[in-house]
C-alpha cells in the first residue's frame, strides 16, 4: 500500500520503542533499572495537591466543552504573570498559546516558520529536532557537540552557521544532557542573531529561535537558567518560548503547554494548532491557572520536588566518578538541571566473561542492560554518531534506595570485562 512520502519516511521516537522494548524484559521477570523514559514514576512523583484537587473541581464546575483554540483567557493571563514574576519578562496573553503539552506547539512553530529546504540549526544530541525538521522537509544544520562543552551548542558553532538559516533550535535547560547554557554562551549566541537579522533586508524572512525551556525551573545548587529575551530584549520579535507544566510539575499526563512569542507567529500557530485540536483540555487549562497563581503552593512543591530530584541526580553521578577513579572506562557530567544524567560507557574493544568482544557501541548498551540490567538511552538516539559512548539516564522514576544496588550490579558488570 503507498501512503504519503512523510508517513512512508517517518522515524517513530527511538526513545518510546526502546522503552517498550524494555518493557517486555520486564515482563518476562528480568530485574532492570529502567532509567530511559524522560516521564514520572507517579508513586514516587505524584503532581501538586493543590494543582489536583483544583482539577477535580473544574470537572464538578462544567469545564468539559471545547477550549477556545488559543487558550481560555485566564490561563494565559496566568501565564503571563507567573513568567513575569520569575522571569522578568513580559507577555500579554496575544503572545501566549496554550495547547495539549509542548509538542503539538513545537510542530506547530516549525509549520508556522520553516519552509520545505529551509535551514534549521541545532545541536545534536537534542531531543527531537531532527524528527521535526523531517516533519517540514527542512534542511539539517546539525552541530556536534562535546562533554567539553556540556553538550550544548556554542557561538563559535553557530554563528558560521547562521546565514540564510530560517530557524535556531536551542533548548536548556537541555534534554537529553541535564545542562545549561552560561549566561556569557548565551550572550554571545543571541548577539550573533541579533547581527545576522540586522544583515537581513527588510524582505528578507528573519531568523527565528526556538528556545524550549521545558525545564526551567529544575536547576540545581549554584545553577541558573537565562533566556534569550531577558538577555537581548530585541530578540523579543524573533524568539519563541516553548514550556508548560509537564516536566516541573511531574504533570506530563495532563497535557498542558505553552508557547509565548510574537503575536504574528502565535496567531498562525493558534490556526495551525485549531485543525489538529491539539488544545489542552478545559478542566486541566482552568486548574493550571489557578495553580500557577499560588506562590506559595508552586514554591512549596518545587522546593522538595527538585530537592529529590537533585539528591538522586548527584547519588548517581558520584557513584560514577566513584566507578572511574576506580579505574574503570565510564564517565558522567556534573548534573546542572532537569531530570536527567549524562553518563558514558567506554567499553567498545573489551571482552566478557564468556569471551565475547563487544565490538560497537549497540553491543556495550546491551551488555550493560543484560549484565547490569541498567536500561538507559544512547545519546545516539537523540541524533549524535552511532559511535558515540554517552547516554541519558532520567531519574524520574527512581527510587533512591536502589541507586547503591543498580551501582552495584554496574561495578559487577564493568569487573567482568577485561
Ligand atoms: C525539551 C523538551 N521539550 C518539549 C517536550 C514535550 O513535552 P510535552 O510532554 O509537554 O509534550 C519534552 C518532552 O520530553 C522535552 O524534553
Amino acid at each position: 500500500m503507498h501512503l504519503s512520502h512523510l508517513s512512508e519516511s517517518l522515524k517513530g521516537s527511538e526513545i518510546v520503542r526502546l522503552g517498550n522494548e524494555i518493557k517486555d524484559k520486564i515482563r518476562a521477570g528480568r530485574r532492570i533499572y529502567n532509567f530511559t523514559i524522560g516521564d514520572f514514576d507517579s508513586g514516587i512523583f505524584p503532581i501538586p495537591d493543590a494543582l489536583e484537587k483544583a482539577i477535580h473541581e473544574a470537572y464538578k464546575e462544567g469545564f468539559t466543552t471545547y477550549p477556545p483554540a488559543e487558550g481560555i483567557l485566564e490561563l494565559r493571563e496566568s501565564v503571563g504573570q507567573f513568567i513575569s514574576a520569575r522571569e522578568g519578562i513580559h507577555y500579554s496573553p496575544g503572545e501566549i498559546l496554550i495547547a495539549s503539552g509542548g509538542r503539538p506547539l513545537i510542530y506547530a512553530l516549525f509549520r508556522a516558520i520553516v519552509d520545505k529546504g529551509e535551514k534549521v540549526i541545532y545541536g545534536v544530541p537534542s531531543w527531537n529536532n531532527n524528527h521535526y525538521v523531517h516533519f517540514v522537509e527542512g534542511e539539517h544544520v546539525q552541530i556536534e557537540t562535546t562533554p567539553d562543552q556540556q553538550f550544548l551548542p556554542t557561538a563559535a558553532q553557530i554563528k558560521p552557521l547562521l546565514k540564510n538559516a530560517t530557524l535556531l533550535a536551542l533548548c536548556s535547560p537541555q534534554n537529553p544532557t541535564g545542562t545549561v547554557f552560561s549566561k556569557a554562551e548565551l550572550q554571545s549566541i543571541c548577539d550573533a542573531v541579533v547581527e545576522e537579522n540586522l544583515r537581513r533586508g527588510p524582505d528578507q524572512k528573519k531568523l527565528f529561535i526556538m528556545y524550549d525551556q521545558m525545564y526551567w525551573t529544575l536547576t540545581y545548587g549554584n545553577t541558573e537558567h537565562y533566556n534569550p529575551v531577558s538577555l537581548r530584549p530585541e530578540l523579543k520579535e524573533t524568539t519563541i518560548f516553548i514550556d508548560g507544566i509537564s516536566k516541573v510539575f511531574a504533570a506530563t499526563g495532563l497535557r498542558v503547554g505553552w508557547a509565548l512569542g510574537p503575536s504574528t507567529v502565535i496567531a498562525k500557530m493558534k490556526a495551525i494548532l485549531s485543525h489538529m485540536g491539539a488544545w489542552a483540555p478545559m478542566a486541566e487549562q482552568r486548574a493550571t491557572a489557578l495553580f500557577l497563581l499560588q506562590k506559595e503552593k508552586v514554591d512549596h512543591y518545587l522546593f522538595h520536588f527538585k530537592a529529590e530530584l537533585e539528591e538522586r541526580l548527584n547519588l548517581i553521578y558520584k557513584g560514577f566518578m566513584e566507578l572511574r577513579e576506580s579505574g574503570f572506562a565510564v564517565d558522567a557530567v556534573a548534573p546542572q538541571a532537569a531530570i536527567y544524567l549524562t553518563i558514558r560507557f567506554g567499553l567498545v574493544g573489551k571482552s566478557t566473561e564468556e569471551g565475547k568482544r563487544l565490538s560497537n557501541q549497540e553491543e556495550v548498551t546491551s551488555y550493560i542492560l543484560d549484565k547490569a540490567g541498567l536500561a538507559v538511552v544512547p545519546f545516539s538516539s537523540f541524533g549524535a554518531g552511532k559511535q558515540s559512548d554517552w547516554y541519558r539516564l532520567s531519574v524520574g522514576t527512581c527510587k533512591k534506595e536502589e541507586i547503591p544496588e543498580m551501582l552495584g550490579a554496574v561495578r559487577k558488570a564493568l569487573e567482568a570485562l577485561h
